[in-house]
């Protein structure tokens, strides 16, 4: 009964909105092709999509965290630049991973290709369920915390309303990337437009104090430095937190005009042009604060912004805000990417992977998205939060230099039209080693533990769903995704193409 009506609503649905492919490019232009990943994103999106992606909200309230665990300003400029150089070093090996293996997805082909499915199916289990909903939740928290600072001037906005705005954005994203793709890119290339203005706003007001001679917090920079291992290891998850998006163009490789060009100059414009920005922007919030002025700090571009840019302090809060929705934008673009991909690979419920045949935009996997990062905002304070994504996150990119060192031995027939030396990815491991180890043998937080053992407990699903495929899980998805099916109307990628 349920197969009947869902077989006639797919029908009417193909019927009425599916064209073929060709007039599906005419009629329903640009949407239709970024669903079916046709190859449309040129140099500059993809410039865009990485900046895009990497200043987002960290460059706004990560400083503080550095600073609280460097002890001063000279060290904690450092970390700044090492995370700049380390993002690049990192970034390298994707532009050689991303041009080896053209497909969309990111880290996911990578780590297949070199330790096998299981581990693909494990990075696609915890990226789904643990890193995509809880880097979206840090970005989406910070927007609640500028959109309600400048109601609260001087003291931090209550919890609860920073959570009820990190809510309300957080729908209205999912509202526009629901309901046009195109709509979604056109904001993207706004939001992006608006980080870098704020960004040189900051940076020339910083010039200006300077010239000013402000200058008094970068002298005898080093003074009262205290870091240890382990601190050091939480500055550079801070600092690394305000560089992380720049692998993001990996996850659409496949949608990517001449990628074996355009992926690798993408990257080499992108990570140097985002690293020196942040680098300029610590130094201008040290010409206008104090050490101590930046540790009570509740928002530190704010308290800059009341310092530096009267009488229009008031565009601090609403441009930072707008540049934390670019960052979540760009996530929820490349996130819906990498469940197609898993939803192609039988990695994921069939489901994640449909898409709306009348808008074709990937309706469940924003809307699982979506409701994945509520569930995050709800318990957790945002540096907690950044920690264990640090954590989780610097495993992969660990894991994924080192799968380039292996296909360099186990897939010599692989094509490599870019090489980077390998030393650049052995540091990529040694570094990506120590901060993954570093904060968990200095502080031996039992939620790291818990973090690793759930990135371990996909395997519950793996074999069963995945690698042994048995019939009785079969006879469980199937009526669920026809339901949700139903109620979303969805069909499945290789429906719509
Ligand atoms: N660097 C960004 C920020 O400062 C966060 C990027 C989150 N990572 C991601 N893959 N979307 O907000």
């Amino acid at each position: 009964m349920v197969k009947d009506l869902m077989r006639e609503r797919k029908k009417k649905l193909k019927d009425s909105t599916i064209p073929g492919p060709e007039e599906q490019n005419q009629t329903a232009g640009e949407d239709a092709k970024a669903t079916i990943l046709q190859k449309e994103v040129g140099l500059i999106s993809g410039v865009c999509m990485i900046v895009g992606s990497m200043i987002g909200s960290g460059i706004f309230i990560s400083p503080r965290a550095v600073l609280a665990s460097t002890g001063a300003v000279g060290p904690c400029l450092c970390v700044w630049a090492a995370s700049g150089v380390l993002s690049a070093l990192g970034a390298l090996c994707y532009a050689e991973l991303g041009t080896m293996i053209t497909k969309s997805g990111g880290e996911y082909y990578y780590l297949m290709e070199a330790y096998g499915r299981m581990v693909g199916f494990l990075f696609c289990w915890s990226s789904t369920i643990v890193m995509k909903p809880s880097s979206a939740a840090i970005i989406f928290l910070t927007f609640g915390e500028y959109a309600a600072a400048p109601f609260y001037p001087g003291c931090k906005p209550p919890l609860f309303l920073v959570k009820c705005l990190s809510a309300v954005g957080i729908l209205l994203l999912l509202l526009v990337n629901g309901l046009s793709s195109r709509l979604a890119r056109y904001l993207q290339n706004f939001f992006t437009a608006a980080k870098l203005l704020i960004i040189v706003v900051i940076v020339i007001a910083g010039i200006v104090l300077m010239l000013q001679g402000n200058t008094e917090n970068l002298t005898n920079a080093f003074e009262g430095a205290s870091p240890s291992i382990g601190n050091l290891g939480l500055a550079f998850y801070n600092g690394m937190w305000a560089y992380d998006g720049w692998n993001q163009l990996n996850f659409i490789t496949e949608e990517l005009k001449n990628p074996h060009r355009n992926l690798p100059l993408a990257i080499i414009i992108a990570t140097p042009l985002v690293s020196i920005c942040y680098i300029l922007v610590n130094i201008a919030y040290f010409t206008a604060m104090t050490p101590t002025e930046m540790l009570q700090s509740p928002a530190v571009a704010v308290t800059f912004g009341d310092k530096a840019l009267q009488p229009f302090a008031w565009t601090i809060p609403l441009f930072v805000a707008l540049s934390t929705l670019g960052a979540a934008n760009g996530g929820c673009i490349t996130c819906s990417r990498l469940s197609y991909v898993a939803g192609r690979e039988g990695h994921l419920p069939k489901i994640i992977s449909y898409i709306s045949p009348k808008q074709y935009t990937p309706t469940p996997a924003l809307i699982f998205n979506a409701f994945l990062s509520v569930l995050y905002i709800i318990p957790t304070e945002i540096s907690i939060l950044i920690n264990y994504f640090s954590f989780a996150q610097w495993t992969i990119y660990g894991l994924t230099a080192l799968s380039l060192i292996i296909l360099r031995f186990t897939r010599k027939d692989l094509e490599r039209p870019v090489r980077v030396p390998v030393f650049i990815a052995v540091i990529t491991v040694l570094m990506s080693a120590y901060l993954v180890m570093a904060p968990v043998l200095e502080n031996a937080e039992i939620e790291y533990l818990y973090c690793f053992i759930f990135i371990l407990s996909g395997l519950i699903f793996y074999f069963p769903f995945v690698h042994c495929k048995f019939s009785w899980t079969r006879s469980i998805m199937r009526p669920i995704t026809m339901h949700l099916q139903l109620l979303m109307e969805v069909v499945g990628p290789e429906d719509a193409e």
